[in-house]
């Protein structure tokens, strides 16, 4: 029996989950959990031991034997891989492309979400990504789908990632249409609206917007 909610927050790239979730478990006093980042530093681990993307087989190997953690050895806040604080690492475009394609892989999603329900297991939680309240928590008290217009989203992805990474927009915005249609017609736990999510298109929302109104939905407003 969880005392404090489970809130999930699922949708596509660049719909603003990141930095919604990060507000909303600040403001609710909740610990977030960002479910992407766990796929990302699995597509790291595998280019850095030469385990090909497509490799379903030992892919799984990998990701059950990795240690990932969301504190340094000081407590500093961050994803750590193996100890080492991968945060950086991670958000490289590659390694946005090289998350979507490892995580079509069974085995790997087994890994992930196992550690994802241990994680969240006593809730007071917030998890986002693609399928928190579809597979990993199906029974969590509040769901959201986090959507918003592509163009949107790549514009948002693009002023992300310009200041280290410079890409043009039309690539961030072919990547993003890719990945979309990767994670929404994968075979396991595809991108989908969880039943019972409620449904919030960003588009032309501030990330206060979207906050308060995802405040109102959490058990006594979430204060
Ligand atoms: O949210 P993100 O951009 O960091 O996610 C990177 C990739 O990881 C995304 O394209 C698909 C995958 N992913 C997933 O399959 N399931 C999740 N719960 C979260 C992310």
């Amino acid at each position: 029996m969880r005392t404090r909610p489970v809130v999930t927050i699922d949708g596509p790239s660049g719909a603003g989950k990141s930095v919604v979730s990060k507000r909303l478990a600040e403001l609710a006093g909740m610990v977030r959990l960002d479910t992407g980042a766990m796929y990302r530093a699995c597509a790291l681990a595998a280019r850095r031991a030469g385990v090909p993307w497509s490799d379903a087989v030992r892919l799984g190997e990998l990701a059950k034997v990795i240690r990932l953690s969301f504190n340094g050895p000081d407590g500093q806040a961050g994803i750590f891989l193996d100890g080492e604080d991968i945060s950086g690492a991670i958000r490289a475009p590659e390694m946005s492309m090289g998350a979507s394609e490892v995580s079509v892989h069974l085995p790997v999603r087994e890994a992930m979400v196992s550690k994802q329900r241990e994680l969240g297991r006593d809730g007071g939680v917030v998890l986002e990504g693609r399928d928190t309240g579809t597979v990993v928590f199906p029974d969590a008290e509040v769901k959201f789908f986090l959507d918003a217009a592509a163009a949107v989203r790549a514009l948002r992805r693009y002023r992300e990632i310009n200041s280290i990474y410079s890409q043009p927009y039309e690539q961030v915005l072919k990547e993003v249409l890719c990945r979309d249609v990767r994670d929404s017609t994968r075979k396991h736990s595809p991108l989908k609206m969880a039943s019972g999510a409620r449904y919030i298109d960003s588009t032309t929302m501030t990330v206060d917007e979207v906050v308060e109104t995802m405040m109102k939905e959490l058990p006594g407003g979430g204060r």
